[in-house]
């Protein structure tokens, strides 16, 4: 995705699905992984969550033990990323050195019974925490970019509300003022709603129900199947979004707001009820951290062909 850029006297050309999917890098790896691994492996654990991300697709979800050479270097990756993450664990615990970080705090988490969570289970935690941020995160922020400079009309509103906040905040732009960024937040979930990151959820049924559907027709789901919830549909449906796929994150806005008028499932971006996604409010602040800066201080045009989606990724990422 190329776009001609101009700041304070410079312009160029830039690759920004290439640099959006970077800083998402760092500030997932400065967040979550920590220090040790942004300042010093960052080049490598990159390149090894690309081999994990790369053994993820359709195919491997369904035969995900098939010898092929994707899964194989898959499973190199993650033996290494084990070892790196064992190692700063061990040597954080032998220099008692504390971080900020969402490693830290796995590793200073107990269980009810007062066991601490073990290495491998640190290891593991930090890996999925990093393909449930990370990845979908990016994506959005990728989307965002394409649907507001692709419509002027959203472009100035953002441009302008970060106007507003600046002269609000005078430049001190803190935690409040992206609470007070709706106008780029309402941008952000309507390409959320657009490209929904995570295209299904699954449930396996504990026990018997039935579920009705808007027409009144009852279907009885049995014991021990597997049940899927297709959210890029949900998204879609024309009886809960006006002009469906249209980008409009007025939607949204006050004296409409369809997702809640549609009901409270409306919106199943980041999923529902107890499994809802725990790290929703970080995905919307770091990509209105990046956006709000970018909007302030750049100049953008979009250059090559809105991205089409590219079905083989298992975020539906655009090419
Ligand atoms: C645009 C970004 C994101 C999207 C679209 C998204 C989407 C989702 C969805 C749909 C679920 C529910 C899965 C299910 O019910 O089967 C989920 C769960 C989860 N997400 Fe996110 N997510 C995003 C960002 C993040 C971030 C930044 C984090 C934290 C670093 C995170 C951590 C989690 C965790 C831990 C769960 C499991 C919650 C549970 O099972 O109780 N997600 N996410």
């Amino acid at each position: 995705m190329q776009a001609y850029f101009a700041s304070w006297g410079q312009e160029g050309i830039v690759d920004l699905k290439h640099e959006l999917e970077q800083v998402l890098m760092f500030i997932s790896s400065r967040c979550l992984l920590g220090y040790e691994v942004r300042e010093m492996m960052l080049e490598e654990v990159s390149s090894l969550f690309h081999e994990l991300e790369n053994g993820l697709n359709f195919f491997s979800f369904l035969f995900p033990y098939i010898p092929t050479s994707t899964n194989r270097r898959r499973d190199k990756a993650h033996i290494r990323l084990k070892e790196i993450f064992t190692t700063t664990i061990r040597s954080r615990r032998s220099s008692g050195r504390v971080q900020e970080d969402a490693l830290q705090r796995l590793m200073n988490s107990k269980y009810k019974d007062g066991r601490s969570a073990s290495e491998a289970e640190i290891c593991g935690m930090i890996i999925a925490l990093i393909f449930a941020g990370k990845h979908p995160s990016s994506s959005t922020s990728i989307w965002t970019g394409a649907f507001m400079l692709s419509n002027t009309k959203f472009l100035i509103a953002a441009v302008e509300e970060q106007k507003h906040i600046i002269s609000k905040y005078k430049n001190q732009i803190g935690y409040d003022a992206f609470l007070e960024m709706d106008t780029l937040h309402r941008c952000i979930k309507e390409a959320l709603r657009m490209h929904t990151p995570v295209q299904m959820l699954a449930r396996k049924a504990h026990k018997k129900f039935k579920v009705q559907t808007k027409e009144g027709k009852e279907y009885d789901i049995p014991e021990g199947h597997n049940i899927v919830i297709p959210t890029t549909l949900n998204n879609k449906l024309s009886h809960v979004y006006n002009d469906p796929h249209a980008y409009d994150p007025d939607r949204f806005g006050p004296g409409r707001e369809e997702d809640r008028v549609g009901g409270k499932y409306s919106f199943t971006t980041f999923g529902g009820g107890r499994h809802v996604c725990s790290g929703m409010a970080l995905a919307y602040l770091q990509i209105k951290v990046i956006w709000s800066h970018l909007l302030r201080n750049f100049e953008f045009k979009l250059i090559s062909p809105f991205p089409k989606v590219d079905v083989s990724k298992d975020l539906f990422m655009c090419k």
